[in-house]
């Protein structure tokens, strides 16, 4: 496979990074994840924008990873590893640099950031939309600001690791009795009639896919509210889907114990989902 290093195009075996690097050392970093649909960056600009926010928010300069050279180096690799045709995935990780000595406190003014990045084949995951998924449950112990994509991800990987064990597909996480969203996803649930799902505040990720599902979900006239529900009323949902780059729109069937729609996939999802779908592999991916 051939990665993106600080501006060096190279073989992934021979990209190194060095083990001062804040990365490694702190997690000080931030991250993206774009799909890419025959060569063509899905909802790039989006992406792009949050990347750009994150940066901003942990105070990483963010001057030389504007959306253009984001999207040329995205493309580069999509090129460089021939994936212009079917599905891919472009990771994109910024740290704050490397700097001798290890110090909490940011590193000199003018330390470069260290930028890595790599395309890699996807397999959307569609077999599993027909039936729909089982997730479950597991306390929010992530920090304050989770609104910014960070690759601080232990307590997603950990929280993670539980639904691996419990043969489910993803854990969506619960601060104060409410759901705030799953480890690398948004949870949406239909509740009495009307799509709700946690407000971006910092409790949550602004998933880009999350916001063109709401985009969707107000044009076609459907009641849509912004507003964190419990665990009793997931419980008791109609529906309920997973959103995020990689799931598109995932039906959830369980949550725990509790069946949700009676164990099948509700039809808004199939709609939203299909409405997504056609949206990100058609005209609209255009122009990433
Ligand atoms: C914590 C978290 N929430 C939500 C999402 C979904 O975001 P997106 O739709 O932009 O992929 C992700 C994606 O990785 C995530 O890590």
């Amino acid at each position: 496979m051939i990665v993106h290093l600080n501006g060096r195009f190279l073989a992934d075996r021979d990209a190194s990074i060095s083990p001062l690097d804040r990365g490694f050392l702190f997690g000080d970093g931030v991250y993206e994840v774009v799909r890419a649909f025959d060569g063509t960056l899905v909802e790039a600009a989006r992406h792009w924008t949050r990347l750009a926010r994150s940066l901003r928010e942990v105070r990483i300069p963010g001057g030389a990873f504007g959306a253009e050279a984001m999207s040329d180096l995205a493309r580069w690799l999509l090129e460089e590893n021939g994936l212009k045709r079917g599905h891919a995935i472009v990771y994109v990780e910024i740290t704050r640099g490397s700097a001798s000595p290890r110090t909490h406190h940011f590193p000199t003014a003018g330390t470069a950031p260290t930028i890595f990045a790599y395309a890699s084949p996807f397999v959307p995951v569609d077999g599993h939309r027909i039936h729909g998924v089982p997730i479950i449950l597991a306390p929010d112990e992530r920090w304050g600001r989770c609104d910014i994509k960070s690759v601080n991800l232990l307590p997603n990987a950990m929280a993670k690791q539980l639904a691996v064990e419990a043969g489910a597909w993803e854990t969506v996480f619960v601060r104060g009795g409410r759901i705030t969203e799953g480890t690398s996803s948004n949870l949406f649930a239909v509740i009495d009639g009307v799509l709700r799902t946690h407000p971006t505040t910092h409790a949550i990720l602004g998933g880009v896919t999350r916001d063109v599902v709401l985009e969707i979900a107000r044009s076609s006239g459907l009641t849509v509210d912004e507003a964190a529900f419990t665990v009793a009323e997931l419980e008791s949902a109609d529906e309920a889907y997973l959103t995020s780059t990689t799931n598109d729109v995932m039906p959830v069937v369980r949550v725990d114990a509790a069946t949700i729609g009676g164990g099948e996939p509700g039809a808004m999802p199939r709609r939203l989902g299909e409405a997504l779908r056609r949206l990100l592999y058609a005209g609209r991916a255009a122009g990433g």
